[in-house]
């Protein structure tokens, strides 16, 4: 609009003075002359742009986008350049399944001539888009979306492992991953042993033969220990065994296992590459040749994730390093505010120089995220709870990584029905508190949590 109001008023300009007509005719002869010179053979560059991007590969993608930032790559990442339609979103594609125009078109995709999409559990558009964008978020060859986390870690376990196998994994974990290991996998034969998170020559011991896997999350959770991840590489080369880091609690902004030389990454992407609370989905990053038959067994597992899902994802990835940052300031402001606090026994968060693993965090992170667990003093379970229910911006509630706070209280939220032994086994404590801290002022989630833990 303003474009043309100001070409008609130049048009005015030119009718009102006759005298500068044959002066501007030839001004903007030269100009069109000179753009028509400045186009090249083959068409405007608005074309060739379009052209070239329609047919722009992944492999291309990354090229252009080769030593930009990461906020840019997880604006930009993973998309082609011109959508269709000129939309600047993601168009959302809800098929199920990809039509072929001829027989002779479905001849070259079945002999490998033509990558394009099938049938919606071998994968999507909309799936692809955010692959790749995780893909170059993790500095990964490639990566794989779920459609949950628990979904990715199955995926990868039941595709490497078979009976006879074993694996070895650290015991701070989240308690359903424990729990497929324990319970599940025992039932298709695979040996699964635990060994003190951090202790190195307990997993060494543990090693054997028929070792294929040894796992661990940084920073765990809930007790946010930090796993060295120089040793848990090195002890994996050394005994040729394959590495995987459930890297969930820290994300790729804040920890780069690859770059260690972990084999595989996985992170429940439902938390802080989502980050908004509205959706489930599962992400195994890690080389190209190692992930086609993991990628092979989803297509039969087929926990696969809806195109609008997807939208939500790529949608909650480009504002990821705002939110990231964010996220890590609170965090390490809010656990400093635990620590001081007199009714706080002990926060667990890796950026406090408390933390038993602060050094390894701070040697191996570039900031802490926003999840913080801790003890209220000489608190009982109920006295416990009457704290979670006075807070009044966080909500109760499972999961983290979201703009809005959570909190609970890990013995009634997810170890309710364990027994004190295990509890104790499992290190959570009846006077535990763990807040997912989110987007919202600092100022007002500790101003909330002081009037919470000052009421009596
Ligand atoms: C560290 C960690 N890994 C994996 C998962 C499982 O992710 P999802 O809930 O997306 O299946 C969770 C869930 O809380 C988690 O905290």
């Amino acid at each position: 609009m303003p474009t043309n109001m100001s070409i008609d008023s130049d048009a005015n300009d030119l009718s009102r003075d006759a005298t500068n007509e044959a002066d501007t005719t030839s001004q903007l002869d030269d100009a069109v002359q000179t753009s028509r010179l400045a186009e090249p053979a083959s068409g405007s560059s608005r074309d060739r742009e379009s052209r070239v991007s329609q047919v722009e590969s992944p492999a291309q993608a990354r090229e252009r986008l080769q030593d930009t930032g990461f906020s840019t790559q997880s604006v930009h990442a993973g998309e082609k350049r011109q959508k269709a339609e000129g939309s600047i979103s993601a168009p959302i594609f809800t098929a199920s399944t990809f039509t072929f125009e001829s027989t002779d078109s479905l001849m070259r995709f079945v002999d490998g001539k033509e990558e394009r999409d099938e049938y919606g559990r071998y994968g999507t558009p909309n799936e692809r888009t955010c692959e790749a964008k995780l893909a170059a978020l993790e500095g990964a060859e490639e990566a794989i979306i779920y459609s949950s986390g628990m979904a990715a870690i199955v995926g990868l376990l039941m595709s490497r492992l078979s009976a006879g196998d074993e694996i070895v994994f650290f015991d701070q974990c989240y308690h359903r991953s424990r729990e497929f290991c324990s319970k599940h996998l025992s039932r298709f034969g695979v040996v699964t042993r635990q060994v003190p998170t951090g202790d190195f020559d307990a997993m060494e011991a543990a090693i054997n033969s028929n070792t294929k896997m040894l796992v661990s999350e940084s920073p765990t959770n809930p007790h946010l220990t930090a796993v060295d991840l120089e040793k848990f590489v090195a002890l994996g080369k050394s005994t040729e065994v394959e590495t995987l880091i459930d890297a969930t609690l820290a994300t790729p902004f804040n920890l780069r296992p690859i770059e260690y030389g972990v084999d595989f990454v996985l992170h429940s992407a439902t938390k802080y590459l989502g980050g908004h609370n509205d959706l489930l989905a599962g992400v195994l990053c890690g080389r190209k040749e190692a992930l086609e038959p993991v990628r092979s067994l989803r297509g039969i597992l087929g926990s696969v994730n809806s195109a609008h899902n997807m939208y939500l994802l790529e949608r909650g990835l480009k504002t990821f390093e705002l939110r990231m940052q964010r996220h890590n300031e609170n965090g390490q402001r809010i656990a400093e505010f635990l620590d001081q606090h007199p009714r706080v026994e002990r926060v667990y968060y890796p950026g406090l120089a408390s933390h038993p693993t602060h050094e390894i965090a701070d040697s191996q992170m570039a900031g802490f995220g926003g999840l913080i667990t801790f003890l209220v003093k000489d608190a009982d379970w109920k006295e416990t709870s009457r704290i979670v229910d006075a807070a009044k911006i966080p909500r109760i509630a499972p999961s983290l990584g979201g703009v809005e706070s959570l909190i609970e209280q890990p013995l009634v939220m997810s170890y309710y029905h364990c027994s004190p032994q295990e509890r104790e086994q499992f290190g959570i404590y009846d006077n535990m508190i763990r807040m997912s801290c989110g987007i919202e002022n600092a100022d007002d989630l500790i101003a909330d949590l002081r009037q919470a833990l000052d009421a009596r």
